[in-house]
């Protein structure tokens, strides 16, 4: 199917923290989305996995967060801004493998800090940013082929 985009896209979400019932509701909208334009299905993989990461991490990490997507005939950007705690060591942050996920959390399966550096490679920019004892906010775009 041929790459149905004429114009600017855009939506956006409300992400609470501690809501584990909500999470992918925004991923799977997005993936829903780029299905009925046509895109392609490695970049609608990468682009929901990187999606999905970025929600787990508001749920488990953050109060609350507000993702917004847009997406243009060139490509796709998700950017998510979330209040909480942020990310004292950002480097450390994204090393495969570090995690401060505490049990309860390990004991549903997730924490094996994976989830940023999955949104990273799953994305063709990623950019990080955050203030201790305000928020994170990620940005990711994946380009179309
Ligand atoms: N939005 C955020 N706010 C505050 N800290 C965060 C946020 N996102 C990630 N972190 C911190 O960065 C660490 C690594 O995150 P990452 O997503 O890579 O792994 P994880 O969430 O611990 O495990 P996984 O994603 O594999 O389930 C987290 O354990 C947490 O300490
Ligand atoms: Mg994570």
């Amino acid at each position: 199917m041929a790459l149905n985009i004429n114009e600017i896209i855009e939506d956006s979400f409300q992400l609470i923290g501690g809501n584990f019932a909500t999470a992918g509701e925004a991923s799977t909208q997005l993936k829903m989305k780029l299905t009925e334009l046509g895109v392609d299905e490695t970049i609608i993989r990468r682009a929901a996995i990187a999606t999905f990461e970025a929600e787990m991490n508001v749920i488990i990490y953050a109060a609350a967060a507000r993702l917004h997507y847009v997406i243009t005939p060139r490509n796709i950007t998700i950017r998510i801004e979330d209040m909480g705690p942020g990310i004292e060591d950002i480097q450390l942050a994204m090393q495969e493998g570090y995690s401060t996920a505490p049990d309860w959390v390990r004991e549903m399966g997730w924490g094996a800090g994976m989830g940023l550096p999955n949104m990273k490679k799953n994305s063709d920019e990623f950019r990080i940013d955050s203030v201790v004892g305000e928020g994170t906010t990620v940005e990711m775009v994946i380009n179309f082929p």
